[in-house]
């Protein structure tokens, strides 16, 4: 859908940039949103470091500046146009060269960020292949490119994305792109396309590669990994199966994953997580509404009694999994019967965290066109404090169950607070900062458990 005056990125460009020093091109590229998008970021990285350019870590610093962004809530999209204006602003003092928008809002908006938010570059989630060429023509010809095409093959093999968060620990392996979910609030199938998953062997082999260069641990990601299917040589590999290959490279190596859609959970992969000590033992399981009938309307496809049994499935298998979630308040027609039987759920399934949300009303989603936005802003707000504390209470209480009990930790790094203090996470993906300056970053250690807050727990290294 773009206006008459741009066309479709198609320029293949052969130009390489110098190796001439003053002629090599710097970039800084912002991440907004999810893990996918950290990820994504690290291909787009790859691919101007391979075509000659330097990343910076200041924006000041940088030719080009690239926002990668998020759709999903609007605050979010606020966000990122204050951050565009406040680029503009600087281009106009000509201190910044070439500003390029990326991920979500990029096929959200697509033409507009040009038109009125005079933006050089807008890169949809399945043009970063091409995102050197489009930098070169945006400088040679000091024009604007526009690519927001879906093209369903694109999966950037061969392209190993950077580790963008680097502890040089921890990494995170895309393995699916898109979404083919439709819940009704979502933009995502909007913005990131069909679902496709990507080939087992080289998902296996960049997670090898990661241990041979240090990492420690994998997460697996994609919008719904319990759907993953790829097949070879005529034979199917689900999710379950791809996690026992991953786990199967070293015991050394941690695997974790997210996300599960609660339909999809199955009791295969229950028994795989089950199976292998290396697999952490932390499941997030986004439950978004207690009611079965917001789940209906939010097109979840499962009630509150199936996800409940998943959870039993769960705890069967594995009394230590630690159970975390996402939650919106005041969908559509969300009334305070509905919200109640939220609270409810969340004090039935205990869960050890949550992530929490006021629904924000997105541009042509299913719930954009059916349903009103009808639960007042007050209203919201009051109902995400009222969960907020409840789940409080209960990352409380699940962290006050782990004090007095041994844990093997994943050292991470220094903690923020004293130079003498390290953090690490135990496979219930809890973090523990514990006294210890001279333990390698990367190394497990076994820490006992002496105090916490709801967000932390505190131990001692053994
Ligand atoms: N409003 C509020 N929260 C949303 N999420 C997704 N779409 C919306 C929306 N329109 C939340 C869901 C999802 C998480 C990543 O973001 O809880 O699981
Ligand atoms: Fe959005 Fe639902 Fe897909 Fe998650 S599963 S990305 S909430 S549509």
């Amino acid at each position: 859908m773009k206006s008459g005056f741009i066309s479709a990125f198609s320029y293949l460009c052969s130009m390489e940039i110098k190796e001439n020093e003053s002629q090599i091109k710097t970039y800084h590229i912002e991440t907004y949103g999810c893990q996918m998008n950290v990820n994504d970021s690290g291909i787009v990285s790859r691919v101007l470091s391979d075509k000659g350019l330097k990343a910076v870590d200041d924006a000041k610093d940088a030719d080009v500046i690239l926002l990668n962004t998020c759709s999903i809530r609007e605050n979010a999209e606020q966000k990122i146009k204050h951050r565009i204006s406040e680029l503009n602003a600087q281009k106009r003092k000509g201190k910044v060269a070439v500003v390029g928008i990326l991920g979500c809002m990029a096929e959200r908006m697509k033409d507009e960020l040009v038109s009125n938010y005079g933006v050089d570059i807008v890169a949809g989630v399945d043009s970063y292949r091409n995102i050197g060429d489009m930098v070169m023509k945006v400088w040679e010809d000091e024009s604007f490119v526009v690519d927001t095409d879906f093209k369903p093959s694109e999966m950037y093999e061969q392209i190993l994305p950077q580790q963008m968060k680097g502890s040089g620990v921890t990494a995170f392996v895309s393995i699916m792109r898109g979404c083919d979910n439709f819940c009704s609030y979502c933009v995502v199938p909007y913005t990131r396309g069909r679902e496709r998953s990507r080939n087992a062997d080289s998902i296996v082999a960049e997670c090898r590669s990661l241990f041979a260069e240090g990492y420690k641990e994998v997460t697996l990601l994609g919008q719904n990994v319990n759907s993953y299917c790829f097949e070879k040589d005529g034979t199917k590999i689900d999710f379950a199966d791809l996690m026992l290959q991953v786990a199967q490279i070293s015991p050394l190596l941690r695997v974790r994953f997210a996300t599960s859609h609660p339909k999809d959970i199955s009791e295969k992969l229950i028994g795989v997580i089950a199976s292998q000590s290396n697999i952490c033992k932390a499941i997030h399981l986004p439950l978004q509404s207690g009611s079965n009938v917001v789940l209906q309307r939010m097109n979840r496809k499962y009630t509150r009694e199936a996800y409940l049994e998943k959870v039993k499935l769960i705890r069967d298998a594995m009394p230590s999994c630690s159970i975390t979630t996402d939650i919106i308040v005041g969908f559509c027609g969300e009334t305070e019967e509905d919200f109640l039987m939220t609270l409810d759920m969340m004090e039935r399934v205990n869960y050890d965290y949550a992530f929490m949300f006021q629904y924000s009303e997105r541009p042509d989603t299913l719930a954009q066109k059916k349903f009103e936005d009808d639960v007042p802003a007050n209203v919201k707000n009051e109902r995400l404090s009222r969960l907020i504390e409840v789940q409080r209470q209960l990352s409380l209480a699940s962290n006050r169950r782990d004090v007095g009990k041994q844990y093997e930790v994943l050292v991470e790094g220094y903690s923020h607070k004293s130079a003498k203090q390290m953090y690490g996470r135990t496979s219930q993906n809890k973090v523990v900062v514990f006294d210890g300056d001279q333990t390698a970053v990367g190394s497990y250690v076994t820490c006992k458990i002496e105090g916490c807050t709801s967000a932390t727990l505190t131990g001692k290294q053994l």
